[in-house]
């Protein structure tokens, strides 16, 4: 059987795969900050090597605004399906780097996980395509479907380059459904598949009070100051439990049909259960909704850092000229990015106290979205998850974002299977990021099986 040949070629190789692995997790490929912008170039041809390698064809490194997309397929399956499988090699910034038990981008194995920056956000996911991609080609000399590899360098900053691409068209993204993976189980003992994630606006709010910094001593009292302005003007937009108060917000949110809502409350999460996960002495949220809901069906506002000011070590009794919010919105459907900027834009602009001026910039938008859970690929997946795992996976939503997957949806007119390996506690985006050994091995023999079974 060739899906079990694969397999077998998997298990017997899985030390070279770990190996390979880990040289892409030592190439620091962090798309926000310009100067890694050549490490992003590295870890595209990398990967454009490894697919050649691989026995993937008509493999290319698609260079246009921001980072690279590394395109490649296979496609001589005739009469089978053809799926367009994504990931993304860029990661996160590593700060705060003290944080980090073992440096980020030097990957290490500790208690069966390797720890390193993108090890499951998505450097680990993208290789189990790609190991079970080689194990295929290497054990049968085929693949069971056609397949088109679509790895993408600006994921993690909300890039233009892939929405570029899918928006032109290309003949390179013909396909029949898209195969993501670049998300998380529920839990080590509940696989899941999901069928939604939030959208997500960012924004940069930029207050300026002075034409220039000023001793707090010598003018505090009767200067303005742009960080207490700006706090003032960031504590009405929400209030302390996280209800968002800009007029309109909430307009457009559709809540889950019960029988959805229903089947999350059975998965067991509690106010306690999620306080005690996250380190938390309790959770927030709109008290009508259960953790869940909060997390997958509401939408939020959340501050990411407000620069400005003094914050070195020690004291400096400065007033600032100026100030900034970094400030984003999860949405849900039917929000639409585009919409909810106009609404926040305008709510800043009546909310900010009148000594200062305000700029309002959208960094990035992704509407969100929701994907059947009902398709043959679906079940597909499903099937090859139980066999893999010896459990059936739930249908579950993630609160993150993949914008690339609104755009597959609009644009294609694909359905996408959300199928990733990650676990709660794997620390994406925050220092010791990590990736269970045993799950990279185990979604590569799902990825075989998978595909396998859509025949
Ligand atoms: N892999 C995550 C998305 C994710 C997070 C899926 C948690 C499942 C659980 C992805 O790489 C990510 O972090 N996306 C960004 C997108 C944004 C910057 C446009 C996000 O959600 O913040
Ligand atoms: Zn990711």
């Amino acid at each position: 059987m060739p899906a079990e040949t694969a397999r077998r070629y998997a298990s017997q190789h899985a030390r070279d795969f770990e190996e390979s692995l880990f040289e892409l997790l030592r190439i620091p490929s962090i798309s926000t900050l310009a100067e890694h912008a050549a490490d992003c170039e590295h870890a595209a041809q990398w990967l454009a090597s490894k697919l050649r390698e691989s026995g993937i064809e008509n493999v290319a490194v698609i260079t246009g605004p921001g980072r690279p997309l590394v395109y490649g397929d296979w496609l001589h399956a005739e009469g089978q399906p053809t799926v367009l499988v994504y990931g993304h090699y860029d990661v996160q910034p590593v700060d705060p780097i003290d944080g980090w038990e073992s440096p980020p981008f030097d990957p290490v194995v500790r208690d069966g996980y390797v720890y390193a920056r993108g090890a499951v956000d998505d450097k680990g996911l993208v290789m189990t395509l790609v190991h079970a991609a080689a194990a295929c080609l290497s054990a049968n000399g085929s693949l069971p479907v056609n397949i088109r590899f679509l790895i993408e360098g600006e994921e993690e900053s909300g890039g233009e380059h892939i929405k570029q691409f899918l928006r032109a068209g290309d003949e390179r993204l013909q396909a029949d459904f898209a195969h993501v993976s670049d998300s998380a189980f529920f839990n080590r003992d509940t696989p899941s598949i999901e069928t939604g994630l939030r959208g997500i606006l960012y924004t940069e709010v930029k207050v300026t009070a002075n034409s220039h910094d000023l001793h707090s001593g010598q003018y505090g009292g009767a200067a303005p100051n742009p960080l207490n302005s700006l706090a003032h003007l960031i504590a009405r937009l929400r209030d302390a439990e996280g209800i968002i108060s800009i007029p309109g917000f909430y307009d457009d949110v559709v809540t889950p049909d019960p029988g959805i809502v229903e089947g999350w409350s059975r998965l067991g999460v509690t106010p306690d259960s999620l306080s005690e996960e996250i380190g938390a002495r309790r959770i927030i949220g709109e008290p009508a909704f259960t953790p869940l809901e909060r997390m997958w069906s509401r939408p939020t506002l959340d501050v990411h850092g407000i620069p400005g000011g003094f914050t070195d070590l020690g004291a400096k009794t400065v007033i600032p000229a100026s100030a900034a919010a970094k400030i984003s919105m999860r949405l849900v459907p039917n929000q639409r990015a585009e919409r909810i900027f106009e609404l926040f834009e305008r709510a800043v602009r009546e909310l900010a106290p009148s000594d200062v001026t305000v700029e309002v910039e959208q960094i990035h938008g992704d509407d969100p979205v929701l994907v059947p859970g009902d398709t043959a690929p679906v079940r597909a997946a499903s099937e090859a998850v139980h066999e893999v795992w010896g459990k059936a996976p739930v249908l579950t939503r993630s609160g993150g974002s993949i914008p690339v997957v609104g755009l597959i949806q609009e644009r294609l007119g694909l359905d996408t299977v959300l199928l990733g390996y990650g676990l709660p506690g794997d620390n994406l985006h925050a220092p010791n990021e990590r990736f269970l050994l045993d799950q990279f091995h185990k979604g590569i023999q799902a990825n075989i099986e998978f595909w396998h079974r859509l025949t």
